[in-house]
């Protein structure tokens, strides 16, 4: 189990329409943030098909789901009744879910909770998952679609939403509507959006961004994130690619520190 630090993390939560790389450049950014051997940053997937762990080579042995799922059991067999009990018992479960490795600790959430109750114990988990995150630098959430879901299921406090999108005008409206509905669902710092998976700068010069939309910058189609994923293999390992140079310089703008960033690729000339 860390020791506990409570520092005030960054905490960086991916939101966009499905199948646009939201694991992808979670894992990169992971990644990136992990490659300075003094950040301690803690992976969260908060999508039930646990994806994120595949890109990053963990083997995931206990679900934040599991541990609930097996709380509530123990409320209804009469076995836990008492809220500081449930308390410590979750903050048990909880460190016993982290999955480790080097720098990196990684926590999946599992599948969404039942509708309408078990409430108290969803609170605590919510309260517990924020004080495990107190003991690092960096948080990144790959998500659903949403900041709802997160905001719900993770944690209140993302710092820096990055939205997800494709070239695609679908992909563009879902994050459209993930902005509006963050505007009030939460309370974060900085957001801004990557396009995904372009062929060329031309490319992104045509597309049609929002206009209340922040963008951070384009990532190309990469063929060592696409042969790395098609071989079930850890994004970690990767040395360097396009992807993880875009990236770098997209977290750069929205004032995550990041070494190494070449300022000159992927920056934004674009006209709406
Ligand atoms: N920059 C990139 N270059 C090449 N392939 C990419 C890139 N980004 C993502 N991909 C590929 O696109 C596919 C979808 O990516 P990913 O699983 O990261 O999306 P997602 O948004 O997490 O999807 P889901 O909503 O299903 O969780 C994967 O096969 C991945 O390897
Ligand atoms: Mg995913």
């Amino acid at each position: 189990m860390p020791e506990t630090r409570n520092k005030k993390a960054s905490v960086i939560a991916l939101c966009g329409k499905g199948g646009v790389g939201k694991t992808s450049l979670s894992a990169t950014i992971v990644k990136i943030l992990s490659s300075n051997p003094n950040n301690k940053v803690l992976a969260i997937d908060a999508d039930p098909a646990v994806g994120l762990s595949t890109a990053l080579g963990i083997t995931v042995s206990k679900t934040i789901d599991d541990i609930r799922n097996e709380l509530i059991r123990q409320v209804e067999n009469g076995k836990t009744t008492d809220k500081a009990q449930m308390i410590s018992m979750l903050d048990y479960e909880m460190f016993s879910a982290l999955e480790e490795k080097k720098n990196i600790a990684f926590l999946a959430i599992g599948r969404p909770e039942m509708e309408g109750c078990y409430c108290q114990v969803n609170h605590i988990l919510k309260d517990l998952i924020a004080s495990v995150a107190g003991n690092f630098d960096f948080v990144v959430i790959d998500g659903e679609a949403g900041i709802e879901q997160i905001n719900r299921r993770v944690m209140a406090k993302v710092t820096h939403l990055i939205l997800v999108s494709d070239a695609s005008a679908k992909g563009l409206n879902v994050v459209k509507t993930i902005k509006e509905v963050s505007g009030t669902a939460i309370d974060y710092k900085k957001d801004g959006l990557i396009i995904n998976r372009l062929r060329s700068k031309t490319e992104f010069e045509k597309l049609i961004i929002p206009e209340e939309i922040d963008c951070l910058g384009w990532v190309p189609e990469d063929d060592t994130i696409r042969s790395f994923d098609i071989e079930g293999k850890s994004i970690l390992e990767i040395n360097d690619s396009p992807a993880i140079q875009a990236v770098k310089s997209c977290l750069s703008e929205i004032d995550i520190p990041v070494s190494g960033v070449d300022g000159a690729l992927h920056k934004l000339t674009h006209t709406r």
